[in-house]
């Protein structure tokens, strides 16, 4: 199964649960540096932050510093 990449302009329904709703680079570089992203995609098209955490890393259970930028996982936790 293949997940789909979006940036954040897109309207997308939360019932589009596999959905990476990427935050789109012009955005971030609007708003200044980001000391840490702690939800990226494992192979992430563009920096979010000077330092990024992945599923694999689990981004719950890290330690979070600086300052962050936080677009979350919309799964199906978000529908319900
Ligand atoms: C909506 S995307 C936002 C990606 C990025 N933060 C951005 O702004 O472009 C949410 C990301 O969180 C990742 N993710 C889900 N659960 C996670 C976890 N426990 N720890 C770290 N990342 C996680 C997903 O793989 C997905 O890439």
């Amino acid at each position: 199964m293949s997940t789909r990449v979006r940036g954040m302009g897109g309207h997308q329904s939360a019932r589009m649960m596999k959905d990476e709703w990427l935050t789109p680079p012009e955005i971030i570089k609007g708003l200044g540096e980001f000391d840490l992203d702690p939800c990226v995609p494992i192979n992430r098209p563009w920096d979010t932050a000077k330092n990024h955490y992945t599923i694999e890393d689990n981004g719950l259970k890290k330690k979070w510093f600086g300052k962050v930028w936080m677009n979350p996982p919309y799964g199906e936790e978000t529908a319900a």
